[in-house]
């Protein structure tokens, strides 16, 4: 099929009744993308004419997921079935267009190797109309395809209306089809709301055709994965099950251990480099990206994280849109988000927050504290405890550190305050003005010791505590 002659069509309009939800069902999730999206991703390889989305519920919510990937939306207002969207997608596709390859918004794990096998196989028999058939376990729910005795398609039947003799049938409608549209056209014509809903299905213009005595074919898919739709929230779950067991494949098929892969969820966009290794209940979200030799340890979640190789996070550590250079270290128990940059050998140890600062070649900051609008030079150590209070109730405000500097434990450094290279702050400070280079900057109450003080409290305790002689108690006169 060349690419002049032929479009794509996507039903998208359903609202999506069973999924009891305020949300359109192709805008819901699965693997990490929208239904809508992975439906589209999927038949762009195929480089069609172009790509219909017929759209209703939350359409502008819908067009605005397809529309950047070069989608046109029809929209289809009031929805009256499978039939009529295709009759409304008609207004978008140019007359002289052989072909449409039809899928519905609802079955996202189909491939574009699978889609181009049904183009040609449409193709080559010369058919009316291919449809994309799958024998599966359980085909409750699903269009049954009915056979006649040589093998072509007499009907599709909905699942409501099976006779028991059908229903022992396990192969499916998919609900992906290739129509030549010359013969498609005017058997939607005649279609005529034969179902409680009083819809047009697409699936009665096969009755139609083959009453005209045109030829329909069915091709069964190798992977019957592939066709699942998601009319439940037990549909959407058993389909995000097979995206992300599909990703943890291609990211160990790129050389990366995967410890209990099954536990570890990786959104497609990841990539993470040769020999890095990912434990159990890992999250790697967005567009992550992991160089190699990197360690991820349980727990931890990284969303748009950006490491390069060798780096170290160690468990439960969460890492939003931040940076960590080679060699770099974190966790267990940190936080790291907003524009957080490590870069060489920088360590950030448990219960460290670290937003949109940079932490220079090698800076240590091991335990509890909380850097953020900072700027820390190569080389220094972050005591214990050291806050830097960037926020004045209204502004933030910038801390900047110089190199090879000593920040001592339990520190505040009330923004905006410069430490300059070289120089020390004394454990406990509140630094509220600049510490020049070299320099010891100390900022607490003076110590005072008073000599015996402690023994001398101890003795008037103890005297205050002596027992009161108590007087013996009257006989009382009343009997028990
Ligand atoms: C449909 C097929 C069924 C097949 C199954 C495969 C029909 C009548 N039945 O059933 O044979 O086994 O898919 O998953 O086609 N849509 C519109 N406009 C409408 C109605 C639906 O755009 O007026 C869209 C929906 O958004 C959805 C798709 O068409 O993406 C399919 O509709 P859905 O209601 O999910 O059909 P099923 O009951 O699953
Ligand atoms: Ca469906």
């Amino acid at each position: 099929m060349a690419t002049s002659d032929f479009v794509v069509v996507i039903l998208a309009a359903g609202k999506g009744t069973r999924l009891k939800s305020s949300l359109a069902k192709v805008l819901h999730r699965a693997g990490g993308r929208s239904l809508a999206e992975s439906v589209v991703r999927a038949c762009l390889p195929l480089k069609p004419r172009g790509i219909v989305a017929v759209v209703g519920h939350q359409a502008d919510d819908v067009t605005a997921v397809v529309a950047p990937l070069t989608v046109k939306s029809v929209l289809q207002q009031p929805q009256r079935g499978t039939g009529h969207a295709m009759l409304v997608a008609r207004r978008a596709i140019p007359s002289r267009v052989k072909f449409a390859l039809v899928l519905p918004g609802d079955a996202p794990l189909i491939r574009a190797e699978t889609l181009a096998a049904l183009a040609r196989a449409h193709r080559e028999t010369g058919a009316a109309a291919t449809i994309l058939s799958a024998e599966i376990e359980n085909p409750t729910g699903y269009g049954r395809i009915v056979r006649n005795d040589d093998g072509s398609v007499a009907a599709i039947v909905e699942d409501s209306a099976l006779t028991d003799e059908q229903r022992a049938t396990r192969e499916i409608n998919s609900s992906i089809y290739c129509f030549s549209l010359d013969k498609l056209w005017p058997s939607l014509g005649s279609l005529k709301p034969q179902n409680v809903h009083k819809e047009l299905y697409l699936t009665d213009a096969i009755a139609v055709l083959r009453e005209k005595g045109e030829n329909v074919q069915a091709v069964l898919a190798a992977d019957p994965d592939e066709v699942l739709g998601c009319n439940t929230r037990a549909d959407l779950a058993a389909v995000d099950a097979v995206f992300r067991r599909r990703k943890r494949a291609a990211i160990m098929d790129a050389g990366v251990t995967i410890e209990l892969p099954e536990t570890v969820l990786i959104d497609p966009e990841v990539t993470v480099g040769a020999d890095s290794r990912i434990e159990p209940c890992v999250q790697l979200l967005g567009k992550t990206r992991i160089g190699e030799g990197c360690t991820i340890r349980t727990g931890s979640v990284l969303a748009d994280a950006v490491l390069e190789d060798n780096v170290l996070v160690k468990p439960y550590t969460i890492v939003s849109a931040s940076h960590l250079s080679r060699g770099a270290q974190v966790g267990p128990f940190a936080h790291l988000r907003d524009g957080a940059r490590l870069e060489v050998n920088a360590r950030v140890g448990n219960f460290v927050e670290v937003k949109k600062s940079v932490l220079g070649e090698g800076v240590k900051s091991m335990h509890l504290t909380y850097l953020g609008d900072a700027r820390i030079g190569a080389g220094t150590n972050i005591g214990a405890g050291t806050i830097t209070c960037n926020y004045d109730g209204v502004h933030k405000n910038p801390t900047t550190i110089g190199k090879r500097v000593f920040i001592g434990s339990d520190t505040a450094l009330i923004a905006p305050v410069r430490v300059g290279d070289g120089a020390y702050v004394g454990a406990g400070s509140v630094i509220t003005k600049n510490v020049p280079p070299d320099a010891l900057g100390l900022a607490r109450g003076q110590q005072v010791n008073k000599l015996g003080w402690a023994s001398a409290r101890r003795r008037e305790m103890a005297a205050a505590a002596k027992p009161v002689k108590s007087r013996p108690r009257k006989k009382s006169k009343r009997k028990r």
